[in-house]
């Protein structure tokens, strides 16, 4: 039998992946508390088999039996790094959906592709990440007008059925928890909230972006003071060392005498500030709307079609009235 998944592996935008991950919770910097609420799911995934295999409650249980956990957080803030490091953490591949990429090209077949997805990761014992998921959690609507309204209800009923029956881990990360389907909140074991770093968070992030031994700094570097300064993501941190770096690079003379300064790194945190101030500009441009995603663009388009519809089977309308009057005053005559 063919593998539905076999396409999706194979396509040119990889959508599906499986790999071994790399990154480990050293790599990753927490506020005290996520770090806490990632430990605890840590523990129930750990102490899984002895209260389902052992304490025999896989045995009363057949269903419900699997551990689902959102990471809900601003962008840049380490959910997918995390999702990685606890797969590492239980020696486990990662298989990653990129939902968002996922949904617009599955177009009428996330429901099947949903249920191979959840195949194909407990045949490899993958841990499940559904990346950018924003889309499955959202409530399902209640008039189902829309065909995407009713392919997106089809969707979430799938996926509530499958976390129903796996018996395995699954992440989602999502950038916006407020829409939360309640039947899919019920299925979710813990919900771990990625809150923006603090001064502490930020500094150890700046370090663990550089390499300890060989990436060369200036004496003036101080990771501390600008962590105090810029109020970055770690994902911006990122960013922000590696334009220092490339600017650093990029300067005259031998590269055994390059040096990033701490004007390269400050000047990165600038550009990287400024860049996002510019898209939060756009973004919200035209008085704090926020521009139309793909739905609200097919909304649109259908709104419009139905209007046009509407439009020609008034003109045909009248026109059939009207011949039906000529008729009538012929047959009078
Ligand atoms: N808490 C953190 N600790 C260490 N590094 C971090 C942290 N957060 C982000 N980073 C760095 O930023 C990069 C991007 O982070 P990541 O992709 O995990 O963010 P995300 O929350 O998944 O963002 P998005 O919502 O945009 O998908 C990571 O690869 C890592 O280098
Ligand atoms: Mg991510």
């Amino acid at each position: 039998m063919t593998n539905p998944l076999i396409s999706l592996f194979t396509s040119r935008r990889r959508v599906v992946e499986t790999f071994t991950p790399q990154r480990t919770l050293a790599d990753v910097v927490l506020p005290p508390q996520t770090r806490l609420t990632l430990e605890h799911a840590l523990a129930q995934v750990r102490n899984h088999a002895l209260i389902f295999g052992r304490w025999g409650l896989g045995d009363r249980h057949t269903l419900g039996r699997g551990l689902a956990f959102n990471f809900a957080g601003p962008p840049g803030t380490g959910k997918t790094i995390c999702a990685e490091a606890i797969a590492h953490e239980l020696g486990m591949k990662l298989l990653v959906v990129d939902y968002a990429e996922a949904e617009s090209m599955w177009i009428g077949e996330t429901p099947k592709n949903i249920v191979a997805t959840f195949r194909a990761a407990a045949e490899q014992s993958a841990v499940l990440f559904f990346d950018e998921a924003d889309a499955i959690a959202m409530r399902r609507s209640a008039g189902l007008s829309m065909p995407h309204d009713r392919e997106m209800n089809v969707t979430v009923n799938v996926l509530l059925r499958e976390l129903e029956a796996f018996n395995g881990i699954v992440i989602f990360a999502t950038n916006l928890a407020l829409n939360f389907d309640p039947a899919f909140e019920r299925r979710i074991r813990t919900h771990v909230l990625f809150d923006m770093p603090g001064v502490e968070e930020r500094a150890r992030i700046w370090e663990l972006q550089i390499h300890p031994k060989k990436t060369p700094l200036a004496p003036d570097v101080d990771f501390r003071r600008l962590a105090e300064r810029y109020v970055l993501s770690g994902g911006d941190i990122k960013n922000a060392v590696i334009k220092a770096a490339a600017a650093a690079a990029a300067e005259a003379g031998p590269d055994l005498g390059k040096r990033i300064c701490r004007r390269h790194f400050e000047c990165a945190a600038e550009e990287v500030v400024s860049a996002k101030s510019i898209m939060q500009q756009s973004l919200f441009a035209g008085g704090g709307v926020a521009a139309p995603d793909r739905f609200s663009v097919w909304r649109k388009v259908e709104a419009q079609w139905r209007s046009a519809i509407l439009v020609a089977l008034g003109l045909a309308g009248t026109a059939f009235v009207a011949a039906l009057a000529a008729v009538a005053l012929v047959l009078l005559r």
